[in-house]
């Protein structure tokens, strides 16, 4: 019988046209509390590994039928999961139950033949599917649903903040239309899981791993995907291959430093990539950096990646994160409001400069949380004490180590609300003695700066090193202002604004859209117009036509 498509390999080289952020479909997130991961970090991240290695990324026709594309994809095995989304085009993704299913897909798949090019036949999990014959199938079939999953526009989201019955609503109702969806969960392993074949090609037994904010539990709709090429297993011996006399070692070449070696390794990788990748565009080798990447885009999933080796300190960070994440429902929220408000305000950026990063504002939140009576979260020394010896982890002479089971942590006895602890943050690190102290996640109190720059945030691992030190004096005292500046209106709004209202920004909307460039300096209260004010003509000048206009970076929540 013959078959309504056609499976084509996706070529190595397509036009560049690059996208910020992804659009996948995705289903609705039912919030922080019910959805709290409790998985030990290495069981999710294998299990997400495993069932990445079982799907497949299909670029199908626009219109096309559901029903008929997974009978004719089934013929290869039994799908155990699949959803479409939109990214200049139509895709799918399709998790078999079984991996032999992929063999089976792959070798009914042809390399197409151009007239004008010349295919690299390069034989991936990224296919393209087409019509056989395109005019009577479209007549007859319903198209797909591909879920929108891009995060919500500036002003819907400022709507449905404004709509909300308490600030704590507020930043629970941000935090689901923002933290990653399971199908752009999905996706991003999968990006990994195809990276990670190009990269076994050279180095069989590797492993892609994402790590940062898709996998720490703090990652917003759109945010880049880091991999980490891990290749520390390969050629490690087991213990009970050990025995015997002799001991067999690979023959290798040997360069002057691990730094070399990352810089060869993935100078190799990034021109896989950029040769023979299909859908990996704009690759570029940053090797000169401290922490060498190949940064390029995945055009099909719209994730700018960045790959690095040789990085293991950091997957173990996002293993804390993962952790504190996921410890109190209150830290997410939190998080996620204390970022995009930054966002907001330009106080940080997703380019290089000096601004504070999302990580660095990420531990400002947890060192916080530590400081509460009773504390929120536990320090990173605490959690070393509840470590048994499988917990044992030492990366470069660095002590990694730390509780990995998430029960063993009792929960906290602190029952402040987020409303309480958005404004109590602000007013902490808006007197802040950035001067002479610096943050410590591991002791959870501040520490006398071991240096002069201007904000210290001590490297949980790496206790020497400042992971803030990029952050100039001039954008620290932005951050200062601004949380003044928000303490205050959260205060204000106490007196000025007794129940919330939906004609007006209250609460977080009101952070969101306040700003110091509106004319106003912290410094002195006295200056200001009363708070319903501003924030009825900032409410204006949002509702314009130039509502979501981002161009002077001010408003944009994205
Ligand atoms: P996004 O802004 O959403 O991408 O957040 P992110 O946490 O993924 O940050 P980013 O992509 O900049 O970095 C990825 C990971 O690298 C972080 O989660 C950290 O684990 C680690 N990292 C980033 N910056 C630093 C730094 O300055 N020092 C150290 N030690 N690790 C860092
Ligand atoms: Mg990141």
């Amino acid at each position: 019988q013959r078959l309504p498509f056609r499976l084509l390999t996706c070529q190595g080289t397509v036009a560049a046209d690059l996208r910020g952020g992804e659009r996948p479909s995705g289903s609705v997130e039912t919030g922080s509390e019910d959805k709290t991961p409790k998985k030990r970090f290495s069981e999710l991240q294998q299990e997400r590994r495993e069932q990445a290695q079982r799907s497949v990324l299909i670029h199908c026709p626009d219109k096309i039928s559901e029903k008929k594309f997974l009978k004719y994809l089934s013929q290869h095995g039994p799908i155990n999961n699949h959803f479409f989304y939109e990214s200049f085009g139509l895709y799918a993704v399709v998790e078999f139950c079984q991996k032999d299913s992929i063999n089976s897909l792959q070798n009914g798949t042809v390399t197409p033949s151009l007239r004008t090019e010349a295919a690299i036949p390069f034989r991936s999990r990224f296919f393209n599917l087409k019509l056989r014959s395109p005019s009577n199938q479209t007549s007859e079939q319903s198209s797909v649903q591909p879920n929108n999953q891009s995060p919500p526009s500036s002003k819907k989201l400022l709507e449905s903040l404004c709509y909300a019955e308490s600030v704590d609503e507020q930043l629970n109702t941000l935090l689901r239309a923002w933290q990653l969806t399971e199908e752009s969960t999905r996706l991003r392993y999968l990006t990994c899981s195809l990276v990670e074949d190009m990269a076994a090609a050279y180095f069989p037994g590797c492993a892609v791993r994402p790590f940062g904010s898709s996998v720490n539990t703090f990652g917003k709709l759109g945010c880049d995907l880091d991999m980490f090429m891990d290749l520390d297993h390969i050629g490690k011996l087991d213990s009970h291959k050990n025995a015997g006399k002799f001991l067999v070692e690979y023959q290798v070449k040997n360069v002057p430093s691990e730094r070399i070696a990352t810089q060869k390794i993935l100078s190799v990788i990034g021109e896989c990539l950029d040769h023979f990748g299909p859908g990996c565009v704009g690759v570029q080798k940053i090797l000169n950096a401290r922490c060498p990447l190949v940064r390029f885009s995945h055009q099909a999933s719209g994730f700018q990646c960045d790959l690095t080796t040789n990085n293991r300190i950091a997957l173990k960070s996002s293993e804390l994160l993962y952790i504190y994440g996921a410890l109190d429902s209150r830290v997410r929220a939190l998080v996620f409001s204390v970022r995009c408000w930054a966002r907001a305000h330009s106080v940080t950026s997703s380019i290089p400069g000096t601004w504070i990063t999302n990580f660095a504002l990420t531990l400002m939140v947890i060192f916080f949380l530590q400081r509460r009576s009773p504390p929120v979260l536990p320090t990173l020394d605490f959690l070393k004490t509840l470590a048994g010896a499988e917990d044992k982890c030492i990366i470069e002479g660095n002590n990694c180590t730390f509780v990995r089971d998430l029960n063993k942590i009792k929960p906290s006895e602190n029952t402040e609300t987020l409303e309480l602890l958005l404004k109590e943050f602000f007013e902490y690190f808006g007197n802040f003695a950035f001067n002479k102290n610096s943050i410590s996640i591991r002791q959870g109190r501040e520490q006398n700066k071991p240096d002069s720059s201007p904000l210290h945030i001590q490297n949980p691992f790496e206790t020497s090193l400042n992971i803030s030190r990029n952050v100039s004096q001039g954008q620290l005292q932005k951050f200062v202002d601004l949380a003044r500046e928000s303490a205050w209106i959260l205060e204000q709004e106490g007196v000025d604004h007794p129940s919330p209202s939906h004609n007006q920004p209250w609460g977080l909307a009101a952070l969101l859209v306040s700003s110091l460039a509106s004319g106003k300096s912290s410094s002195g209260k006295k200056r200001r117009r009363p708070a319903s004010e501003r924030v009825k003509s900032l409410l204006e000048s949002i509702r314009g036509p130039s509502a979501d206009a981002n161009a002077d970076g001010k408003r944009t929540l994205s």
